[in-house]
């Protein structure tokens, strides 16, 4: 996927999701876009709430898209944010992400365009997952 088109394309939705972003709160706004086996793109952004515990994240919006339309084999997901460093996904969204797999990618950018790949399993190492349900 590295320099390919799909992989730019995935990385200019991302950003155009941030700019949906509501985030009156925090005012950091964050744009996500998930790449599924088939090829299609799902974006979100995350969407805060005055009861502040209603807020979810981009990532999770995006894979609940992408999920409630019937899509649950993912590739890549791209992220993005203002921030000067590279954004990375809160503890909740990465055991989201991975209840539907381990190996697969996660692009995490920066505003200047620059970005570093990631795993999932690297970023939850000795995950728990729905496999496990089965070894009780
Ligand atoms: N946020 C995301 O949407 N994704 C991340 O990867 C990090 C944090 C949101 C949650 C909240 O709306 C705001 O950014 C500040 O934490």
């Amino acid at each position: 996927m590295e320099g390919s088109e799909c992989l730019q394309l995935l990385l200019r939705r991302c950003r155009e999701a941030k700019d949906c972003a509501y985030c009156p709160y925090s005012r950091f706004p964050v744009g996500a876009a998930l790449l599924t086996v088939g090829g299609e793109i799902f974006s979100g952004c995350n969407v805060e709430n005055a009861c502040y515990s209603l807020g979810v994240c981009a990532e999770r919006i995006a894979i609940q898209k992408a999920i409630s339309e019937g899509h649950t084999r993912f590739r890549a997901m791209a992220i993005a944010s203002d921030m000067s460093d590279f954004i990375t996904p809160c503890g909740a969204c990465r055991q989201v992400m991975r209840e539907f797999g381990t190996d697969w990618d996660l692009y995490l950018t920066k505003p200047d365009g620059t970005y570093i790949v990631k795993t999932l399993q690297e970023l939850l190492p000795l995950s728990f997952g729905p496999e496990d349900l089965h070894k009780a």
